[in-house]
């Protein structure tokens, strides 16, 4: 049995390649055995995968471009779904439909609060969701909780009735952890990272749970 997860929100840069990478990068460091799949044309967690140095914890990517993303996925207990942005339509239903989780991240700004709206409201519409054989959580991005956009975003996300598991705070460390085919959780060492892999905590839990 494997548990897919799908990461997946239509506005671009709203932060699905660095939440699949990390999650991905999570189960690897655990001994577990994971696959990325990456559906987005631009393959960018598929290229982060190619740097990754052969001595960390490894990681099965498959290129999910085309229609048969849950092929790969059966032999392994985890599979992440990097998806790209506006994925809309059938694709979408499609790429609901296997997953077993979805993990929406959005960011503090009124566009991608407006993109992700509508986006929201056609998932939760799924037949999938509304069975409960998917269920779909929120990840504030790059959130700064000190800020009125944070606050909005708050506001906004109270609309939905749905798990808001956690706010990632915006740092450099997804950044620079990703520039050597790296995720936090590569990174223990680093003093660093420690606020981040707390803010992770309620994330990591929720994709574990058994529903
Ligand atoms: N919490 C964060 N803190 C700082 N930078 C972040 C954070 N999350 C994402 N980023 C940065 O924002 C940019 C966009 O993130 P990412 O590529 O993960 O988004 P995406 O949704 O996959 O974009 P696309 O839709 O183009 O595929 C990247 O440069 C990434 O490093
Ligand atoms: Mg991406």
């Amino acid at each position: 049995m494997t548990t897919t997860i799908l990461v997946a929100n239509p506005k671009g840069g709203s932060g699905k390649t660095t939440l699949s990478t990390n999650l991905a990068g999570y189960f690897a460091g655990r001994g577990e055995r994971v696959a990325l799949g990456d559906m987005d044309r631009q393959q960018s967690s598929l290229t982060w995968l190619s740097m990754r140095p052969a001595e960390l914890p490894s990681i099965l990517g498959w290129d999910a471009r085309e229609e048969e993303v849950p092929k790969l996925a059966h032999k392994v207990p985890w599979a992440v779904v990097d998806s790209p942005a506006g994925m809309h339509g059938k694709r979408l239903s499609e790429a609901v439909k296997l997953a077993d989780k979805i993990v929406v991240p959005v960011q503090p700004s009124v566009f991608d609060m407006w993109a992700t709206e509508d986006f929201i409201k056609t998932v939760l519409e799924e037949k999938a969701i509304r069975k409960h054989r998917t269920f779909l959580a929120i990840v504030g991005m790059r959130v700064d909780p000190r800020t009125r956009a944070a606050a909005m975003l708050e506001q906004f996300l109270e609309k939905f009735d749905l798990p808001v598991l956690t706010y990632l705070r915006d740092t450099q460390n997804y950044m620079n952890a990703a520039a050597e085919g790296e995720c936090l959780f590569d990174r223990h060492s680093i003093q660093r990272t420690e606020r981040d892999f707390e803010q992770w905590q309620p994330l990591l839990e929720w994709v574990e749970a058994v529903e």
